[in-house]
């Protein structure tokens, strides 16, 4: 699967087929999670896989009743080792610590989805619930439920905004939505007409 295909089609799946994971493809998912980017290369993360499906309905009472968690096989709990994520820069590690398991969760989803799977950040839980489940001393701290499994839905493709919207040149406020700068926007186009052939072919 070309990269940015990946990128462009990964959904976040909220509904799994009654139907296990191979282990090697959740190996393949932990391999995407170890080559992730981390600030100073301090690799702040840790990661619990919970198979046992009492354990998965608790981990989605905890996530606030998100009920359709239960029905993935496997669900990878991404923790943040508090003791790494400060070791080297203080408080401000923290922050850092955060920004790279947010690059590792998304090389494990976009990986997943390459390998036919379907997979959702969930960041919504109690977090002291969550400790209390799985046992993790104070210093791991769960940031992210990864639910994974083989996709039972195919949802709709959210809106995103457009490039210009959010991108700004030289300065916070001026535009790239000038002549000057209409390179930058030129993917858009191809995008554009690279849908409009698969439209055709269907
Ligand atoms: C930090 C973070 C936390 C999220 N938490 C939840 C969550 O608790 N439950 C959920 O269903 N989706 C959650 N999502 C998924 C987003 O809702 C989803 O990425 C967004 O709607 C865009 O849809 P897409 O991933 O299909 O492009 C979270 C995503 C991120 C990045």
């Amino acid at each position: 699967m070309e990269l940015f295909d990946a990128i462009r089609g990964r959904r976040s799946i909220r509904a799994f087929l009654d139907k296990p994971v191979e282990d090697e493809k959740i190996g393949w998912i932990l391999e995407a999670c170890r080559w992730a980017p981390s600030a100073g290369n301090r690799q702040p993360w840790e990661i619990i896989i919970v198979k046992d499906h009492d354990v998965i309905e608790s981990l989605s009472r905890a996530a606030y009743d998100q009920d359709w968690i239960s029905t993935a096989p496997v669900v990878l709990v991404v923790c943040i080792n508090e003791r790494i994520a400060r070791s080297k820069y203080g408080e401000r590690g923290q922050m850092y610590a955060l920004e790279s398991i947010g690059c590792a969760v998304q090389n494990m989803m976009l990986v997943a989805h390459s390998l036919g799977l379907g997979s959702c950040f969930v960041g919504a839980f109690e977090e002291d619930e969550i400790k209390k489940i799985l046992g993790c001393p104070g210093h791991i701290n769960p940031v992210a439920l990864l639910p994974i499994g083989y996709p039972a839905e195919k949802p709709e493709t959210p809106e995103r905004v457009e490039v210009p919207q959010f991108t700004y040149i030289d300065k916070y406020g001026k535009s790239v939505d000038s002549p000057e700068w209409k390179g930058l926007l030129e993917y858009g186009k191809r995008i554009k007409r690279k849908v409009l052939r698969t439209l055709k072919k269907i």
